[in-house]
């Protein structure tokens, strides 16, 4: 018989007490649960209990060597997690901090091996979301975090995908609003120089450049990692964040586009892009909005969609890559497999 998850209301802006201490009684516990951010909805853990964050890996299916990132919600939580704490970390904290930024930094040893999957490095990231805000607050917990979906599936931006992906593996999933952000949060290292952006997010290329000056771009970041064990951020070498439906990736003008993907019509297809850009298109068409920032928010609910009404075959209109368009070229690029077609 299933056991169904426990479902945990708290409400966006002013989190319930009484909610927030259960879900901190569960985290102190050992247990699991799936809580909102700005980015996507996280699967939290007591980042230094590890047989808390060994359930976070079970409950998604993770591969084991890709590490957590540990979220806290005071400056004072992260001297006694880290080695050091470069200028450059500084500097970033007070522009992005709480928000979309993640900053590896080299791990003190109350790091353990299950959160950093064996990494002398650590992902740290101070949430701007007032739910995960208090948990951490009243647990007084540094919480391991991975998005809150099944490894390899679209990440969640909803407690309905939550849900959809983990009840009956996890002890609870609190439902608050969408997230308002839609993608994961900017990796960016500093345990390295020139700093390196691991995956782009809402905290832009040019945002980091204007408080770093050089910034190194990962390979991971625009292209396919051929081998494996280059990857610098093992998150980034899996296929991920794929429906069930094939991706492909279309770059060109709108009318090169057009022209493709009315070439390609059959049942079975739909097209994915923005705004005033499906005029001409002859079959279904799910729009991102009108620019980058609508779609980071929307792009993981519409793979989910597809895949709801039986979608095969998706062809999406290639986005730009400045600023926010980097990272929800990131994420196409890898829900596609690097299926991209020149047109
Ligand atoms: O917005 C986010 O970052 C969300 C919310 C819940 O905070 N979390 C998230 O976690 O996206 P996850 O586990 O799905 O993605 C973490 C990414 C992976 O690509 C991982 O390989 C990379 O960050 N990462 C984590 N720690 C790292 C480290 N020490 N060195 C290099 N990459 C690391
Ligand atoms: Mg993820």
């Amino acid at each position: 018989m299933r056991v169904h998850t426990r479902i945990i209301d708290i409400d966006d802006r002013s989190p319930q007490e009484s909610a927030v201490e259960e879900v901190s009684a569960i985290l102190k516990a050992g247990g699991v649960v799936a809580v909102p951010t700005e980015t996507v909805y996280g699967l939290a853990a007591d980042a230094l209990n590890p047989a808390a964050v060994r359930r976070i890996f079970e409950a998604k299916g993770r591969p084991a060597d890709n590490p957590l990132i540990v979220h806290i919600a005071s400056e004072a939580m992260l001297p006694s997690l880290v080695k050091s704490i470069p200028v450059g970390a500084v500097r970033l904290a007070r522009r992005f901090w709480p928000g979309p930024l993640t900053m590896v930094l080299e791990k003190s040893s109350v790091i353990p091996d299950e959160t950093s999957a064996g990494l002398p490095t650590v992902g740290i990231r101070m949430p701007s979301h007032p739910v995960v805000r208090s948990i951490i607050l009243q647990s007084s917990l540094a919480l391991a975090a991975p998005s809150a979906n099944r490894s390899g599936a679209p990440s969640t931006t909803t407690a309905e995908h939550c849900i959809e992906d983990l009840d009956g593996r996890v002890d609870a999933i609190v439902r608050s609003g969408p997230s308002s952000v839609g993608v994961e949060s900017t990796v960016i290292s500093l345990a390295q120089t020139p700093p390196r952006l691991l995956r782009p997010g809402a905290v832009t290329l040019e945002m980091l450049r204007e408080e770093l000056g050089e910034v190194a771009v990962d390979e991971a970041v625009t292209g396919p990692i051929d081998s494996v064990s280059r990857a610098s951020a093992p998150g980034m070498k899996y296929r991920h964040y794929a429906p069930k439906a094939r991706v492909q990736l279309v770059r060109g003008d709108v009318e090169a586009f057009t022209w493709y993907v009315n070439a390609h019509a059959a049942p079975g297809a739909a097209a994915l892009c923005f705004i005033g850009e499906d005029k001409g298109l002859r079959l279904p068409a799910v729009l991102l909005g009108k620019g980058p920032e609508d779609a980071a928010h929307s792009l993981f609910a519409a793979l989910r969609d597809f895949d709801r009404k039986g979608v095969q075959t998706v062809y999406v209109h290639c986005p730009d890559t400045v600023g926010m368009g980097l990272a929800v070229y990131n994420r196409l690029q890898r829900a596609a497999a690097f299926d991209v077609v020149d047109v």
